[in-house]
């Protein structure tokens, strides 16, 4: 059950259970020094009240006081704000947790160290910055235009990341990287580039220092798994709470600001299963005006995307050396699909080198090479540390290329018909002839492929000689 809680954090954490929470983000109060200014209010039920809350009753809202306070706790914000905080957040986490901690660059360098304390140096694993280029610029330094957010685990050897659900960036220059690789993005790095909440964003609540989505659903993403529980205890808006329910993750928000949990009574309107302790978020919901913030996808679809997204990270956790290749998305191609792209490849590269290329459109010859009939065979490394380059047939054309691709290398070869087969093994026998299998070890090549490629520059050499321009 999800729960939103209103009070000061301090003994509220010191009341929750050791290890029950599996990803804490913080965005506490910076020392700014500023004064931050907020009216206190109450609602009451009346004709002509101002706000309209469950079953259409209308409520009145009555200012009880203006607070103060200092967004300043002189030095004892370190030591008598933050640190005792910490040390429950430690507590709080389990043993696979993380912490993010998202701060300014005024306090963080002191805040490093309280949490070095705290958790080790060793548990240190980030120092991300969000950096954004919004609004006024000083004229006297270099404007100031991120914020830090320190990264902490439990245990530095064993933490939840899952690389592959985090979202991808667009490539700065997409058109050095070729238009798969651009098509896919890059993962991102510890520099992250994101907007800040615009006035007019569509997901701004009002909240002065709501932080974005984006941002937030990349840390749920990363570092939590569905399900588990997510504790913001310095909430504000609610951010994370969003996020949570985006990403099915249970979450814990607590803030001691009336406003943030009115805030997070409209943000949340509609969503039932929260459990809102020391506020009642009824007369602030808005439920049945026009704009909730919260628009709730069909269940059963979410559902299922998560199942998806859950699954995928599974799957592609098989990849192993595979991962961050920027061919890996080529393993899940169908055959045909693979035979398609290794003929593409093939044809794009020998025309980029000066070679005259043709399609032909021939299940036995592929494309025509400077006049030559070229059968083109594709294999990315098998487990083995292989490539198989299968179903080479035994006529039809005068020469076989075979594209081989690693995670981070690629090989090439070029062989004439009768040399191919008779180096190749018998596939099967059938009505179209008999198909052999071309293996080569790239690791440990065999001495009958070394006068025929290797590399894309060697091969390039061999072409040069064995396919002299004819008509
Ligand atoms: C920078 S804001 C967090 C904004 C939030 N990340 C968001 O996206 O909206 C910090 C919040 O901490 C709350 N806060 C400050 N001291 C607190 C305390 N002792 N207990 C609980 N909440 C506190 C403030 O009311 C404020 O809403």
């Amino acid at each position: 059950m999800n729960k939103i809680i209103f009070g000061d954090n301090l003994p509220i954490l010191k009341n929750m259970e050791s290890e029950s929470i599996d990803l804490i983000y913080i965005d506490p109060p910076f020392n700014t020094g500023k004064t931050q200014s907020n009216t206190r209010i109450k609602v009451q039920k009346s004709n002509d009240g101002d706000r309209i809350g469950f079953q259409g009753n209308s409520y009145k809202t009555i200012a009880v006081e203006t607070k103060q306070y200092m967004d300043s706790f002189g030095d004892e914000y370190i030591d008598g704000f933050l640190r005792p905080r910490l040390e429950e957040a430690f507590r709080l986490l389990s043993p696979r947790g993380t912490l993010y901690f998202h701060i300014d660059y005024r306090e963080a360098h002191y805040c490093k160290i309280v949490l070095d304390n705290i958790f080790g140096r060793s548990s240190f694993i980030n120092e991300i910055i969000w950096a954004y280029d919004f609004g006024g610029k000083a004229k006297s330094k270099w404007p100031t235009k991120h914020d830090n957010i320190f990264v902490y685990v439990k245990d530095p050897k064993n933490y939840v990341f899952n690389t592959h659900s985090i979202d991808r960036e667009p490539y700065m220059a997409p058109g050095l990287v070729g238009p798969e690789k651009a098509q896919r993005g890059k993962l991102p790095t510890d520099t992250w580039w994101h907007t800040i909440v615009g006035t007019n964003s569509r997901e701004r609540t009002g909240y002065p220092t709501q932080k974005p989505l984006g941002v937030i659903n990349r840390i749920i993403q990363a570092s939590s798994n569905l399900g588990d529980t997510v504790l913001d205890f310095f909430a504000g808006s609610g951010t994370v709470g969003e996020s949570c329910i985006k990403f099915d993750r249970e979450f814990i928000l607590i803030d001691n600001n009336p406003a943030a949990l009115e805030v997070m009574a409209k943000r949340f309107s509609g969503v039932a299963n929260i459990e809102w302790i020391g506020f009642d978020p009824v007369p602030f919901s808005s439920v049945g005006n026009a704009h909730p913030i919260v628009t709730q996808p069909p269940a059963n679809y979410d559902l299922l995307v998560s199942a998806a997204s859950y699954l995928r990270n599974e799957l592609e956790g098989e990849f192993g050396v595979w991962e961050d290749s920027p061919f890996q998305w080529t393993l899940v191609l169908p055959p045909a699909k693979k035979g398609k792209l290794g003929r593409n490849m093939i044809a794009t590269w020998c025309a980029m080198k000066g070679f005259s290329v043709e399609k032909l459109g021939d299940p036995d010859a592929s494309l025509l090479i400077n006049g030559y009939r070229i059968a083109t065979k594709f294999s990315t490394l098998w487990s083995g540390g292989l490539y198989k380059f299968q179903q080479v047939r035994d006529t039809g054309y005068d020469f076989v290329f075979c594209l081989g691709i690693s995670p981070d290398q690629a090989h090439a070869w070029i062989f004439p018909r009768e040399f191919a087969l008779k180096n190749a093994t018998i596939q099967h026998g059938g009505k179209k002839g008999t198909e052999y299998w071309i293996t080569i070890k790239p690791a440990a090549l065999p001495s009958w492929v070394l006068s025929y490629g290797g590399t894309l520059d060697q091969v390039s050499v061999v072409m040069k000689k064995l396919l002299p321009k004819r008509k």
